[in-house]
């Protein structure tokens, strides 16, 4: 009999089943000359890192910003929502993209679901829609794509009434409460019956946190479709030092890509992301538990609808944020 032995990468002890992006959205968004635009994430990120309140707004203002963000953290932003709308199978038809940017979230969702025939966007970057729209429109020439320019908070922006709300990586950027709630109902108020609005963020704990505020307030009066398992109070918020809730994923780049993220000097490889799902419509959670902590010498914390278990039987193959829909505490004990 023949032996194969078989490396797999492992971080930390931890197996790393990495995949490679999603190939169509990876190609829609694969620059021609990834070289040029090294200095301009460079200059992004770095205006990424420093304090939320030394930030200067308008980055998106310049054509090689947009381009950098578009083809770099675009593809990122595409994936997450890919990933979740995998998870949550939702079928819509019209999709509305807020502070969208270069259009990451929508076209995440299009590659996603076949059913979509519209997509409005909303950001005060008038480049990156137009950059966005472009990428649309090559995956979909039929797709209807209707853009506005201006401020989410304006009292004269309306929101059209769609079945899917996107917004990702926009709450973080408001720093007052006040205009994250304002923006958070008009939001919410956008999602057609039967629709749904999912809310991404940065996986770091202070955007998480104002995920698990807007969970806790309108969890009696809405439907939260993840990450949320059914538990009556969010482990994170019954226990806020013990960490926050976020998925995790490591891709396995394509080489254009892991050029341009290590010449701009960006370390981390890992994607990471918090999330909330929510319905005006009474819906159940969805079935199971989830991964919501690394890998521990005694095992993983999962979040299930009795609330923070440990499992000392974690597989090798979790992830943080896995969902494990067949899991059955009464089958484990
Ligand atoms: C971090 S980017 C996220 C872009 C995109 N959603 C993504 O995840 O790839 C934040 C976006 O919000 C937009 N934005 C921030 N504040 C805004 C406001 N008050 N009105 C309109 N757009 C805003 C910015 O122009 C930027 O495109």
């Amino acid at each position: 009999m023949r032996c194969v032995t078989i490396i797999l990468p492992r971080k930390n002890g931890v197996l790393l089943l990495s995949e490679p992006f999603p190939g169509s959205l990876e190609k829609l968004l694969r620059p021609a000359k990834p070289r040029a635009l090294v200095e301009a994430l460079r200059r992004l990120q770095a205006g990424f890192t420093v304090a939320q309140d030394r930030r200067q707004g308008g980055y998106l203002r310049h054509a090689p910003a947009v381009a950098a963000y578009g083809a770099f953290y675009g593809l990122r932003t595409a994936t997450k929502v890919h990933r979740l709308l995998n998870e949550l199978q939702p079928r819509p038809r019209t999709v509305l993209d807020l502070g969208a940017g270069t259009m990451g979230a929508a076209l995440g969702a299009l590659v996603t679901c076949s059913s979509i025939d519209q997509v409005h966007a909303i950001d005060r970057s008038r480049q990156a829609l137009n950059w966005g729209s472009e990428r649309l429109r090559a995956h979909a020439p039929n797709l209807k794509i209707k853009t506005f320019a201006g401020d989410l908070l304006h009292r004269k922006t309306r929101f059209p009434t769609v079945d899917l709300v996107l917004a990702a990586n926009v709450l973080d950027e408001f720093r007052h409460s006040r205009d994250r709630q304002r923006l958070f109902r008009a939001m919410f108020n956008a999602v057609s019956p039967g629709g749904l609005l999912l809310l991404v963020e940065p996986g770091t704990r202070r955007a998480s946190q104002k995920l698990i505020e807007i969970r806790e307030a309108v969890k009696s009066d809405l439907s939260i479709l993840g990450p949320c398992t059914g538990a009556a109070r969010c482990p994170y918020a019954e226990h806020p030092k013990d960490g926050w809730c976020f998925s995790e994923w490591e891709p396995q780049e394509p080489r254009w890509y892991g050029r341009l993220r290590e010449s701009a000097g960006i370390r981390r490889q890992r994607l990471t992301w918090s999330w909330l799902a929510l319905a005006p419509e009474a819906c159940r959670p969805p079935r199971g538990a989830r991964v919501i902590s690394g890998s521990m010498a005694v095992g993983r914390y999962l979040c299930a609808p009795e609330g923070r278990i440990l499992s000392s039987s974690a597989s090798d193959s979790w992830q943080r944020g896995t969902l494990l829909s067949d899991w059955d505490q009464g089958a484990m004990e």
